[in-house]
């Protein structure tokens, strides 16, 4: 019934044993040094039936971090317990892949290592609160500071070292978390990057950063094993650009002429765990992805197996990826395969610490 979708899929130049997806799935439950917990491992290797294993945003530096209990991949010690990580992705069969995160404006010093605060690409704070373990409830986003030349050129080479590390680890590729308003989305749009120099002003420059990023990336990883994560006509995080299209062709394009491996596309019909109405919008950007990127895609965010069997079979992608039932079914590709119906997650747990809702989800017997 799902033969494509369960089928082995030659992604770029990785062969993986179904067209199934875990996408980047963050849990905020790692230790308070940001290295991921005791029992991540356990999680990830519980799910490497998965054809691809994304895993959850990690923060390239100390000044990435901005929410609670997430994880980094800067120190020595996060790298081995990723190391762990990817090993038990790979027992499974499973490609193991890092998403690289900058949260820039969105963060709250109380969640950042000592000395840390947030910055962006200009003093514009986010119309949101943000939660903090120490208030223990949500407070308000600080006002960021704004970077200057040093602080991009230090987050670059931040993004090239925290390759190294996902090298070492053991990953078979990184993906640009470039979605959902964090630091990448922050440089390209209109409402939070108000630069006059090079770093700014109109669509050209302000993907300037990313340019810069894919560039350092590159050249850890090669750019077949370099993906990009994008939110087209996103809103999350108080994101608001004066042409959504524009800045999403933008950044294909960019993806484009660097050759990347891959692009992942969030469609518009969910933000950050709610679910939209849609709005055709999720056709419209699988469309202009196909149109304007030339390598395989990922498409993501509302898909059942139904529906993922007919993308895949239409040709509009070539893998998609399935969030929230990742989290509450372990076993999700037997259960596919065998018609075994998804336990449903509970949203409560998803970003809380401990083990409940996190590895204590049963297979299917
Ligand atoms: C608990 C949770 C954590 C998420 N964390 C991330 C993340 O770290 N990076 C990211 O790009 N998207 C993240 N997302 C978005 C998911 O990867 C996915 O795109 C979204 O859940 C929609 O897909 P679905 O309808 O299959 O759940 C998260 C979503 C949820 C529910």
């Amino acid at each position: 019934m799902y033969e494509k979708l369960l089928s082995p899929a030659k992604f770029g130049p990785w062969d993986l044993s179904s067209h199934i997806v875990m996408p980047p799935l963050t849990r905020n439950r790692a230790e308070a040094d940001y290295s991921p917990n005791d029992r991540a491992p356990e999680y990830y290797g519980q799910r490497n039936t998965a054809g691809l294993v994304i895993c959850e945003a990690t923060q390239v530096s100390p000044e990435a971090t901005g929410y609670p209990r997430t994880p980094g991949i800067w120190t020595q010690k996060q790298t081995a317990k990723w190391t762990e990580v990817v090993d038990a992705i790979h027992a499974g069969g499973a490609k193991a892949v890092l998403q690289l995160w900058h949260c820039g404006r969105i963060g709250h010093p109380d969640n950042q290592p000592e000395g840390c605060f947030p910055m962006g690409p200009s003093a514009v704070r986010p119309g949101l609160p943000i939660y903090t373990d120490t208030a223990q409830d949500v407070v308000e986003n600080p006002v960021p500071r704004e970077m200057d030349e040093d602080d991009i050129l230090g987050v670059i080479e931040s993004y090239r070292k925290a390759c190294e590390n996902a090298k070492a680890a053991g990953f078979d590729g990184v993906e640009l978390h470039a979605a959902n308003g964090y630091l990448v989305d922050q440089f390209a749009s209109t409402n939070t990057n108000l630069r006059t120099d090079k770093w700014g002003g109109d669509l050209e420059a302000r993907l300037l950063f990313m340019r810069e990023v894919l560039k350092a990336m590159a050249s850890v990883f090669t750019a077949e094993c370099v993906g990009v994560r994008m939110s087209p006509y996103g809103t999350f995080n108080d994101i608001q650009d004066a042409d959504p299209n524009a800045k999403y062709e933008g950044m294909l394009k960019v993806c484009e002429e660097f050759g990347v491996g891959y692009v992942h596309i969030i469609r518009p019909v969910v933000s950050g765990n709610i679910q939209l109405e849609a709005s055709g919008r999720d056709v419209e950007v699988i469309d202009t992805a196909r149109r304007l990127f030339s390598g395989p895609l990922i498409a993501a965010a509302g898909y059942t197996p139904e529906s993922a069997e007919k993308e895949l079979r239409e040709g509009r992608a070539d893998l998609v990826a399935f969030g929230r039932a990742f989290v509450s079914n372990p076993d999700l590709v037997n259960r596919i395969a065998e018609g075994i119906p998804f336990t449903e997650g509970d949203p409560d747990t998803y970003y809380t610490p401990g083990q409940t809702g996190y590895t204590d989800y049963l297979k299917a017997s």
